[in-house]
């Protein structure tokens, strides 16, 4: 088996329960089903038939999907089981052995192993710290070849909240124009903007997209492990064969409480709830950045739920990672994780006290250690 170690997700699922503070949550303090359904919803729910029901997604959950997106209907959309099998659908959908693929790098490095997995050579196109996190569109250039069938983008970007700008998103779809690769765009984050505006969608500005959403992140919801792709008609249709091998489908309750979280009203009232907390926490980590002297610097997130934090003393970042973890129980994740040390990503859609008490704790053990 040539499948490289998920080091971001498999070091988060060995030690995320383990501590008392884990700041490694991207997405935000999740919600119950207390606090997201009226009680006639949650006796709706309750009186459910839990069956199979309609394996790429309730017609009407596909409905609401499709509202999100420019000119959509439910058949350009599949549901799945987070955004994780998603993304594993659509490179065995679009992605065959001795293609290559470019990445937005630094990323949430799934589509980089499963496309190793497959047998493609994958190549980086760098956001550079330098310019803002704006990506390096020269080297996106100099990257692509006749073989190149996809562009994986992050947008918005984890680790970096960066997003990108219209006339950035147009000459992305002109580099992948000229090959005729397909566009592949993470959108999970997309909702989770600081400033309110939501990020335009790859979905409608060229035939060779295919996106992916779900609940996650900027809604709040990763315990319903609900996921979509949006793309054509015919190209969604092959994703659920690919789908009938690997999970089959959504859970039907998942596919009942994805339709009342999307419902346009529910659906404000969530971001709004998680762009309060993201403001509020991104003003919080930004005093202690200033009270921690020039140890660390920060460009900050336009969305998202982290912020990618530069650090400026000698350590390596899978050291400080478990050196912070052992010694204060307290959990972030490592730069390494996104082959980038020096950095470190703090999740910032916890609770407020939590983050505090969490930040605390990062600061106490620096001092400790670095004598700072
Ligand atoms: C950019 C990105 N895409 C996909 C996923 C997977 O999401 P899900 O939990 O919905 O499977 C994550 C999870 O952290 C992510 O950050």
């Amino acid at each position: 088996m040539k499948l490289r170690t998920f080091d971001l997700e498999r070091i988060q699922s060995l030690y995320e329960n383990t501590v008392d503070y884990n700041l490694t949550e991207s997405g935000f303090h999740p919600f119950t089903l207390k606090e997201l359904l009226s009680e006639e919803q949650l006796n709706d729910i309750t009186n459910t038939v839990l069956g199979y029901g309609q394996t790429n997604g309730s017609i009407p959950l596909r409905n609401r999907i499709a509202q999100l997106y420019k000119d959509c209907t439910a058949d350009n959309v599949m549901v799945t089981n987070g955004s994780a099998e998603a993304n594993f659908i659509a490179c065995h959908t679009l992605l065959e052995k001795g293609d290559e693929l470019v990445m937005m790098v630094p990323n949430y490095m799934q589509i980089w192993g499963v496309a190793e997995e497959m047998g493609l050579t994958p190549k980086a196109f760098h956001l550079r710290a330098e310019n803002g996190w704006a990506p390096d569109l020269d080297e996106l250039k100099k990257q692509m070849s006749n073989k190149t069938k996809m562009i994986a983008i992050c947008n918005p970007n984890n680790p970096t909240g960066y997003t990108l700008t219209k006339e950035e998103i147009q000459e992305i779809v002109s580099i992948a124009d000229y090959y005729g690769a397909w566009i592949y765009s993470d959108e999970i984050y997309r909702g989770a903007e600081l400033n309110g505006i939501e990020i335009t969608s790859f979905q409608g500005h060229y035939d060779k997209v295919m996106v992916n959403g779900g609940l996650s992140k900027a809604y709040a919801l990763p315990g319903m492990r609900l996921g979509w792709l949006v793309g054509d008609e015919q190209t969604i249709a092959n994703t659920w064969s690919y789908s009938d091998y690997t999970s089959i489908t959504a859970g039907v309750l998942s596919h009942k409480i994805g339709e009342i979280a999307l419902e346009p009203t529910k659906r404000s009232t969530i971001l709004n709830r998680n762009r309060a907390m993201l403001n509020q926490n991104l003003n919080i980590l930004q005093n202690w950045i200033t009270a921690q002297g020039t140890l660390f610097e920060l460009m900050p997130p336009k969305a998202g739920g982290m912020a990618f934090l530069k650090y400026n003393f000698d350590c390596n970042s899978t050291k400080l990672m478990e050196y912070l973890r052992k010694e204060k129980s307290v959990f972030i994740i490592a730069g390494d994780c996104f082959w980038m040390d020096n950095y470190i990503r703090i999740g910032i859609g916890a609770e407020k006290e939590y983050l505090e008490k969490g930040l605390d704790l990062v600061s106490e053990g620096i001092k400790k250690r670095f004598h700072q």
